[in-house]
């Protein structure tokens, strides 16, 4: 196949696939791992993948109150982590995160969530704040911190292992806002 067509015909499965991470429950890429570097400390944690948009805009949500939110006020760059162990398939995006400000937005976001998942953003103390029992956690019944964060890519670096020959792929963005990929030695 022509290199150029390969390079395209993945790319159009990686959507697929961060497309499936969202939606199927049972898929690898439901998660990943999202680093922050705060200018002195780098931090990572898993977050759950909410939603993938044409450009590879990923979404996620997250308490307002975390470390993570702080980092990226301070500097917005960020890189984003998938693994899928079945297929043996890495992808590494690295992109500028920004916080979803539009109320309305935010609100239909938020009406979305399940009323159990709602826990997640109400707790009274601050995630992370020291407690003495955690089956003691108290919970707001009309206020949340509920906050989400879109991760705009500017490089995709797909690498796949496999037989006989591994697969590594770095896509980047032209002026135009096209992916353009380039074949690297895994
Ligand atoms: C399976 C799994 C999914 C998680 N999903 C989220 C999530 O979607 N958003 C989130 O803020 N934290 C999520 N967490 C918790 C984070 O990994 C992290 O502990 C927390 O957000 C605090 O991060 P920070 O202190 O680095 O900001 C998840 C943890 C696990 C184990």
């Amino acid at each position: 196949m022509e290199t150029r067509i390969m390079e395209q015909n993945i790319l159009n499965t990686i959507k697929t696939e961060l497309i499936n991470g969202y939606k199927e429950k049972q898929h690898p890429f439901r998660f990943f791992t999202l680093a922050t570097f705060n200018g002195e400390s780098l931090r990572q944690r898993t977050v759950v993948l909410r939603n993938i948009l044409d450009d590879f805009t990923l979404l996620f949500y997250t308490d307002a109150r975390t470390p993570k939110v702080t980092s990226i006020q301070n500097n917005s760059t960020v890189s984003a982590l998938f693994y899928n162990p079945n297929s043996m398939i890495q992808l590494q995006l690295v992109g500028n995160a920004r916080l979803i400000k539009d109320e309305e937005k935010l609100t239909a976001l938020w009406n979305e969530i399940g009323e159990h998942s709602k826990k997640d953003y109400i707790t009274q103390l601050a995630p992370g704040s020291s407690i003495k029992n955690p089956n003691h956690v108290s919970y707001n019944i009309d206020k949340h911190h509920f906050c989400a964060v879109e991760v705009i890519a500017n490089t995709i670096e797909y690498l796949q292992l496999k037989r006989p020959n591994h697969l590594r792929i770095l896509y980047k963005k032209d002026e135009s806002n096209n992916w353009l990929g380039q074949f690297l030695t895994p």
